[in-house]
Protein backbone atom coordinates (compact mmCIF):
# COMPACT_ATOMS: atom_id res chain seq x y z
CA UNK A 1 0.00 0.00 0.00
CA UNK A 2 1.53 3.27 -1.12
CA UNK A 3 1.99 5.38 2.10
CA UNK A 4 1.16 8.97 2.80
CA UNK A 5 3.38 11.73 4.32
CA UNK A 6 3.07 14.79 6.14
CA UNK A 7 5.66 17.40 7.05
CA UNK A 8 4.34 20.11 9.88
CA UNK A 9 6.72 23.02 10.60
CA UNK A 10 9.98 21.07 10.55
CA UNK A 11 13.23 23.23 11.22
CA UNK A 12 15.99 21.72 11.25
CA UNK A 13 19.35 23.38 13.22
CA UNK A 14 23.04 22.75 13.19
CA UNK A 15 24.42 24.89 15.96
CA UNK A 16 23.44 28.87 14.95
CA UNK A 17 22.87 27.28 11.14
CA UNK A 18 19.18 26.91 10.31
CA UNK A 19 19.41 24.08 7.63
CA UNK A 20 15.07 23.87 7.38
CA UNK A 21 12.64 26.27 8.85
CA UNK A 22 9.12 25.83 9.54
CA UNK A 23 8.83 23.57 6.18
CA UNK A 24 5.10 21.98 5.95
CA UNK A 25 3.63 19.84 2.81
CA UNK A 26 1.86 16.51 2.16
CA UNK A 27 2.43 13.81 -0.02
CA UNK A 28 -0.61 11.96 -1.20
CA UNK A 29 -0.68 8.03 -1.58
CA UNK A 30 0.66 7.12 -4.92
CA UNK A 31 1.88 10.01 -6.31
CA UNK A 32 5.46 11.21 -7.61
CA UNK A 33 6.54 14.07 -5.76
CA UNK A 34 9.69 16.13 -6.76
CA UNK A 35 11.69 18.45 -4.36
CA UNK A 36 13.70 20.66 -5.81
CA UNK A 37 15.84 23.99 -5.37
CA UNK A 38 19.44 25.22 -5.73
CA UNK A 39 22.70 23.87 -3.85
CA UNK A 40 22.18 23.81 -0.28
CA UNK A 41 18.09 24.56 -0.19
CA UNK A 42 17.96 21.77 2.38
CA UNK A 43 16.93 18.63 0.26
CA UNK A 44 19.16 16.30 1.31
CA UNK A 45 18.57 17.36 4.76
CA UNK A 46 15.18 17.00 4.66
CA UNK A 47 15.73 13.40 3.15
CA UNK A 48 17.51 12.68 6.41
CA UNK A 49 15.11 14.02 8.51
CA UNK A 50 11.93 11.62 6.96
CA UNK A 51 14.30 8.61 7.13
CA UNK A 52 15.39 8.95 10.25
CA UNK A 53 19.64 9.89 9.77
CA UNK A 54 18.66 13.40 11.25
CA UNK A 55 16.01 14.25 14.01
CA UNK A 56 14.58 17.64 13.28
CA UNK A 57 14.73 20.35 15.78
CA UNK A 58 10.93 20.73 15.70
CA UNK A 59 8.28 20.17 13.84
CA UNK A 60 6.31 16.65 12.98
CA UNK A 61 6.52 14.30 9.99
CA UNK A 62 3.80 11.67 9.94
CA UNK A 63 3.88 8.88 7.44
CA UNK A 64 0.29 7.19 6.86
CA UNK A 65 -0.39 9.47 10.09
CA UNK A 66 2.07 7.45 12.13
CA UNK A 67 4.61 10.24 13.82
CA UNK A 68 8.18 9.60 12.43
CA UNK A 69 10.58 12.18 13.23
CA UNK A 70 12.88 10.72 15.48
CA UNK A 71 12.74 7.52 14.83
CA UNK A 72 15.51 5.27 14.00
CA UNK A 73 16.09 4.65 10.30
CA UNK A 74 15.49 0.89 11.14
CA UNK A 75 12.27 1.05 12.72
CA UNK A 76 11.09 3.71 9.48
CA UNK A 77 12.08 0.92 6.86
CA UNK A 78 9.64 -2.07 8.60
CA UNK A 79 7.00 1.17 8.52
CA UNK A 80 7.57 0.86 4.69
CA UNK A 81 10.30 3.87 4.06
CA UNK A 82 13.20 2.98 1.18
CA UNK A 83 15.80 5.40 0.01
CA UNK A 84 18.64 5.90 -2.26
CA UNK A 85 21.37 8.74 -1.50
CA UNK A 86 23.22 11.45 -3.52
CA UNK A 87 26.46 9.65 -3.19
CA UNK A 88 25.90 5.95 -3.54
CA UNK A 89 26.16 3.93 -0.07
CA UNK A 90 26.78 0.24 -1.28
CA UNK A 91 29.57 -2.20 -0.07
CA UNK A 92 31.78 -2.53 -2.36
CA UNK A 93 33.63 -5.19 -1.58
CA UNK A 94 30.50 -6.94 -1.74
CA UNK A 95 28.64 -8.50 -4.61
CA UNK A 96 25.74 -6.53 -6.68
CA UNK A 97 23.56 -9.34 -5.20
CA UNK A 98 24.90 -9.10 -1.80
CA UNK A 99 23.99 -5.06 -2.10
CA UNK A 100 20.83 -5.59 -3.18
CA UNK A 101 20.06 -8.03 -0.73
CA UNK A 102 20.37 -5.96 1.90
CA UNK A 103 17.14 -4.17 0.95
CA UNK A 104 15.37 -7.71 1.68
CA UNK A 105 16.59 -7.50 5.02
CA UNK A 106 13.08 -5.98 6.43
CA UNK A 107 11.27 -8.47 5.00
CA UNK A 108 12.08 -11.32 6.55
CA UNK A 109 10.27 -12.69 9.46
CA UNK A 110 11.14 -13.02 13.09
CA UNK A 111 14.44 -11.63 14.70
CA UNK A 112 17.99 -11.88 14.95
CA UNK A 113 18.51 -14.91 16.90
CA UNK A 114 15.91 -16.72 13.82
CA UNK A 115 18.07 -15.23 11.68
CA UNK A 116 21.08 -16.50 13.29
CA UNK A 117 19.78 -20.14 13.89
CA UNK A 118 19.21 -19.41 10.09
CA UNK A 119 15.33 -21.23 11.29
CA UNK A 120 13.23 -22.79 8.34
CA UNK A 121 11.20 -20.41 8.29
CA UNK A 122 14.02 -18.07 7.98
CA UNK A 123 15.78 -19.69 5.40
CA UNK A 124 12.53 -20.34 3.02
CA UNK A 125 11.76 -16.49 2.92
CA UNK A 126 15.70 -15.80 2.42
CA UNK A 127 15.33 -18.19 -0.37
CA UNK A 128 12.25 -16.07 -2.25
CA UNK A 129 13.56 -12.73 -0.84
CA UNK A 130 16.89 -14.26 -3.45
CA UNK A 131 14.90 -15.23 -6.41
CA UNK A 132 13.22 -12.30 -6.50
CA UNK A 133 16.28 -9.78 -6.20
CA UNK A 134 17.79 -11.74 -8.80
CA UNK A 135 14.52 -11.17 -11.15
CA UNK A 136 15.25 -7.48 -10.51
CA UNK A 137 18.64 -7.44 -11.44
CA UNK A 138 17.15 -9.68 -14.56
CA UNK A 139 14.36 -7.14 -15.54
CA UNK A 140 17.07 -4.37 -15.56
CA UNK A 141 19.67 -6.17 -17.75
CA UNK A 142 21.90 -7.09 -14.87
CA UNK A 143 22.08 -10.76 -14.58
CA UNK A 144 25.42 -11.08 -15.77
CA UNK A 145 26.80 -8.61 -12.90
CA UNK A 146 25.19 -10.20 -10.38
CA UNK A 147 28.38 -11.61 -8.47
CA UNK A 148 30.67 -9.12 -9.57
CA UNK A 149 32.27 -6.94 -6.77
CA UNK A 150 30.02 -4.04 -6.56
CA UNK A 151 33.50 -1.88 -7.16
CA UNK A 152 33.90 -2.94 -10.47
CA UNK A 153 30.02 -1.26 -11.65
CA UNK A 154 30.25 2.55 -13.42
CA UNK A 155 28.49 4.72 -11.54
CA UNK A 156 25.68 4.89 -13.44
CA UNK A 157 24.84 1.38 -12.50
CA UNK A 158 26.04 1.89 -8.34
CA UNK A 159 22.88 4.58 -8.86
CA UNK A 160 20.81 1.36 -10.42
CA UNK A 161 21.98 -1.27 -7.22
CA UNK A 162 21.16 1.76 -4.70
CA UNK A 163 17.32 1.64 -6.54
CA UNK A 164 17.21 -1.98 -6.68
CA UNK A 165 18.14 -2.54 -3.08
CA UNK A 166 15.89 0.13 -2.35
CA UNK A 167 13.02 -1.81 -3.78
CA UNK A 168 13.45 -4.89 -2.68
CA UNK A 169 12.48 -4.31 0.38
CA UNK A 170 8.68 -3.20 -1.34
CA UNK A 171 8.80 0.28 0.25
CA UNK A 172 5.21 2.06 0.75
CA UNK A 173 6.94 5.75 0.35
CA UNK A 174 10.21 5.74 -2.02
CA UNK A 175 13.05 8.84 -1.50
CA UNK A 176 15.54 9.23 -4.59
CA UNK A 177 17.94 11.22 -3.85
CA UNK A 178 19.24 12.80 -6.98
CA UNK A 179 18.88 9.22 -8.94
CA UNK A 180 19.86 11.31 -12.48
CA UNK A 181 23.13 12.86 -10.99
CA UNK A 182 26.26 11.97 -12.94
CA UNK A 183 24.06 9.57 -15.72
CA UNK A 184 24.01 9.69 -19.27
CA UNK A 185 21.45 10.58 -21.20
CA UNK A 186 20.87 7.13 -22.08
CA UNK A 187 20.87 6.31 -18.55
CA UNK A 188 18.29 8.97 -17.67
CA UNK A 189 15.87 8.07 -20.43
CA UNK A 190 16.30 4.47 -19.03
CA UNK A 191 15.61 5.70 -15.30
CA UNK A 192 12.73 7.52 -16.44
CA UNK A 193 11.29 4.43 -18.26
CA UNK A 194 11.40 2.70 -14.70
CA UNK A 195 10.27 5.02 -12.34
CA UNK A 196 6.95 5.30 -14.66
CA UNK A 197 6.94 1.12 -15.08
CA UNK A 198 7.24 1.23 -11.27
CA UNK A 199 3.87 3.42 -10.67
CA UNK A 200 1.70 1.15 -13.14
CA UNK A 201 3.29 -1.79 -11.37
CA UNK A 202 3.27 -1.12 -8.21
CA UNK A 203 1.81 0.67 -5.02
CA UNK A 204 4.20 2.93 -4.24
CA UNK A 205 4.69 7.08 -3.05
CA UNK A 206 8.04 8.29 -4.26
CA UNK A 207 9.66 11.45 -3.83
CA UNK A 208 12.50 12.37 -6.08
CA UNK A 209 14.98 15.33 -5.38
CA UNK A 210 16.49 16.27 -8.72
CA UNK A 211 18.73 19.05 -10.45
CA UNK A 212 17.37 17.44 -13.78
CA UNK A 213 14.42 19.31 -14.82
CA UNK A 214 13.76 17.01 -17.50
CA UNK A 215 13.15 14.34 -15.06
CA UNK A 216 11.39 16.30 -12.87
CA UNK A 217 8.85 17.20 -15.51
CA UNK A 218 8.42 13.90 -17.13
CA UNK A 219 8.12 12.06 -13.69
CA UNK A 220 6.22 14.53 -11.35
CA UNK A 221 2.99 14.98 -10.29
CA UNK A 222 3.68 18.08 -8.27
CA UNK A 223 6.71 19.26 -6.50
CA UNK A 224 7.82 21.94 -3.87
CA UNK A 225 10.89 24.17 -4.17
CA UNK A 226 13.41 24.66 -1.17
CA UNK A 227 15.35 27.91 -1.05
CA UNK A 228 17.32 28.47 2.25
CA UNK A 229 15.88 25.86 4.17
CA UNK A 230 12.21 27.59 3.46
CA UNK A 231 9.33 26.35 1.22
CA UNK A 232 9.09 28.54 -1.68
CA UNK A 233 6.30 27.31 -3.31
CA UNK A 234 4.54 24.55 -4.80
CA UNK A 235 2.74 23.26 -7.78
CA UNK A 236 3.22 21.23 -10.93
CA UNK A 237 6.55 21.24 -12.60
CA UNK A 238 5.56 23.67 -14.93
CA UNK A 239 4.37 26.42 -12.52
CA UNK A 240 7.47 25.56 -10.81
CA UNK A 241 10.12 26.42 -13.89
CA UNK A 242 8.04 29.83 -14.41
CA UNK A 243 7.66 31.09 -11.42
CA UNK A 244 9.71 34.57 -10.85
CA UNK A 245 10.23 33.50 -7.24
CA UNK A 246 11.78 30.12 -8.27
CA UNK A 247 13.60 31.67 -11.55
CA UNK A 248 15.05 34.27 -8.84
CA UNK A 249 16.30 31.37 -6.13
CA UNK A 250 18.54 29.76 -8.83
CA UNK A 251 19.86 32.33 -11.02
CA UNK A 252 19.66 35.54 -8.45
CA UNK A 253 17.67 38.91 -8.41
CA UNK A 254 19.95 40.55 -10.78
CA UNK A 255 19.64 38.07 -13.44
CA UNK A 256 16.11 37.17 -13.17
CA UNK A 257 15.27 41.13 -14.05
CA UNK A 258 17.73 41.12 -16.92
CA UNK A 259 15.79 37.81 -18.12
CA UNK A 260 12.38 39.52 -17.70
N1 LIG B 1 25.36 17.61 9.58
C1 LIG B 1 25.40 18.89 9.23
N2 LIG B 1 26.03 19.82 9.99
C2 LIG B 1 26.06 21.12 9.63
N3 LIG B 1 25.48 21.61 8.51
C3 LIG B 1 24.84 20.75 7.73
C4 LIG B 1 24.74 19.36 8.03
N4 LIG B 1 24.03 18.74 7.05
C5 LIG B 1 23.70 19.71 6.18
N5 LIG B 1 24.19 20.90 6.57
C6 LIG B 1 24.04 22.20 5.88
O1 LIG B 1 22.71 22.32 5.46
C7 LIG B 1 22.63 23.04 4.25
C8 LIG B 1 21.78 22.27 3.27
O2 LIG B 1 22.50 21.14 2.81
P1 LIG B 1 21.81 19.97 1.98
O3 LIG B 1 22.88 18.96 1.71
O4 LIG B 1 20.59 19.52 2.68
O5 LIG B 1 21.42 20.75 0.65
P2 LIG B 1 20.86 20.18 -0.73
O6 LIG B 1 19.64 20.98 -1.05
O7 LIG B 1 20.72 18.71 -0.68
O8 LIG B 1 22.01 20.61 -1.74
P3 LIG B 1 22.57 19.85 -3.07
O9 LIG B 1 21.59 20.16 -4.17
O10 LIG B 1 23.90 20.52 -3.30
O11 LIG B 1 22.68 18.40 -2.76
C9 LIG B 1 24.05 23.27 3.77
O12 LIG B 1 24.42 24.58 4.10
C10 LIG B 1 24.84 22.25 4.57
O13 LIG B 1 26.13 22.69 4.80
MG1 LIG C 1 21.59 17.15 -1.65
Amino acid sequence: MAASLSLKDVSLHFGGVKVLQDVSFDVEPGVIFGLVGPNGAGKTSLFNCISGHYRPSSGSISIDGTEASGSPPARLARLGLARTFQHPALQLNASVLQNVLLGGHTRLPGGPVSWALRLPYTARSERAIRTEALELLDRAGLAWAADLPADELSHGLHKGVELWRALLSRPALLLLDEPAAGLSHGEVEQLIATVKRLRTEQDITIIIVEHHMGLISALTDRVVVLDHGRKLMSGTAAEAQSDPRVIEAYIGKDAADDAA
